[in-house]
């Protein structure tokens, strides 16, 4: 079902986004790819779509590149930008939808590899005062699906490039995520390059991950929670075969998709939305299902998983 904006307007140069942030009057919606967000209502603000672009290589040292993007620039393409020049470091991160100037808010991460493994520095618009000003790494203060920008600058920056430092010639290649792996091996390739890669989680994900093109879904709903170790004991009782990753020395973190096919939910269908199954960590909109509904689903999802578990899901996806 559609949800209609009071206004739209398309951003093509850091000029026109410092002119219309002087000029408006609205409550602001930034949208990058909008592939991460589900819209419950009506959007009473004015919604800006960054669609800046351009990729350029800023410093090429002996082992490696430094390469300038533009907040509009599609995620996916800058991977296939950086595979086709042999630059290595996001081949890890193939198929993420969305575009690079919103990749950073949430760090973005799959198979083993995150975002602010690559990111240098960006540079990003005050809403208020339209000053640009340079993040460093450290200032980002990136953790897992968050950043500074979701945190105490949240709603106050629009980021318009992103500089990233890319391996090009010794890749550090990144296998140890299981699924990759034994997809390599099953493929019998012994010493896979970054194409090599990509074309690995490009597979996997099509086998999991539901093109958000083809089946509505914003992907994983829920981030994976991290809890203590003495709570994971406990759990452990009544649940031997619980999966877990170490996180820290006192806490471990729980495949949230896990807990949701225990609790009874994948691939349940509840008219045309329900829960993807093959993956239970994504809710999926089969035809026009609101995205009332599905936040009502997550909701359901939540106590469920609060009553069975004891374990709070925190929602991964911007709930309009
Ligand atoms: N699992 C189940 N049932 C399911 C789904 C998962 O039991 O229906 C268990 C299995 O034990 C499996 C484990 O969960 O081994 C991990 O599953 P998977 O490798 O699919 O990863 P995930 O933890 O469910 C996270 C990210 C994904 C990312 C993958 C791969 C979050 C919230 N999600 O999912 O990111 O693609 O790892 O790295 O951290 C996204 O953020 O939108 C996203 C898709």
């Amino acid at each position: 079902m559609h949800v209609v904006a009071k206004e739209f307007a398309s951003i093509k140069s850091k000029q026109d986004l410092a002119k219309i942030l002087n000029t408006n009057l609205s409550d602001l919606l930034v949208l990058g790819g909008g592939s991460n967000i589900l819209l419950t209502k009506d959007v009473d603000a004015l919604v800006l779509h960054i669609n800046i672009k351009g990729i350029e290589v800023v410093s090429v040292y002996e082992n490696n590149v430094r390469v300038r993007v533009a907040a509009g620039e599609n995620w996916h393409e800058f991977v296939s930008w950086c595979l086709d020049k042999n630059y290595g470091g996001v081949e890890n991160l193939s198929l993420i939808p969305g575009n690079v100037g919103t990749a950073p808010i949430q760090n973005i991460g799959a198979y083993g590899v995150e975002l602010k493994d690559t990111f240098i520095s960006c540079e990003a618009m005050n809403i208020q005062t339209q000053e640009l000003r340079a993040f460093t790494k450290e200032e980002c203060d990136f953790g897992y699906r968050n950043s500074i920008f979701k945190e105490e600058l949240k709603g106050q920056y629009i980021i318009t490039s992103v500089i990233f430092e890319l391996s090009s010639h010794q890749h550090t290649i990144k296998t140890n995520y299981g699924a990759i792996d034994s997809k390599l091996k099953n493929d019998g390739i012994e010493n896979p390059t970054i194409q090599d890669i990509s074309k690995a989680v490009i597979s996997i994900r099509n086998s999991k991950l539901p093109n958000p093109k083809v089946l509505g879904n914003s992907g994983s709903f829920f981030k994976n929670p991290v809890i203590s170790y003495s709570e994971f004991e406990l759990l452990k009782i009544q649940f031997p075969k619980i999966p877990y990753y170490k996180v820290s020395e006192t806490n471990v973190k729980i495949p949230a998709g896990w807990l949701i096919e225990t609790a009874g939910f994948k691939g349940k269908t509840f008219g045309n939305y329900g829960v993807h199954n093959k993956q239970a960590l994504v809710l999926v909109n089969y035809g026009n299902a609101s995205g009332k509904d599905i936040l009502e689903l997550s909701e359901k999802i939540q106590e469920a998983i609060l009553i069975v578990f004891d374990i709070v899901l925190e929602s991964e996806v911007n709930i309009l």
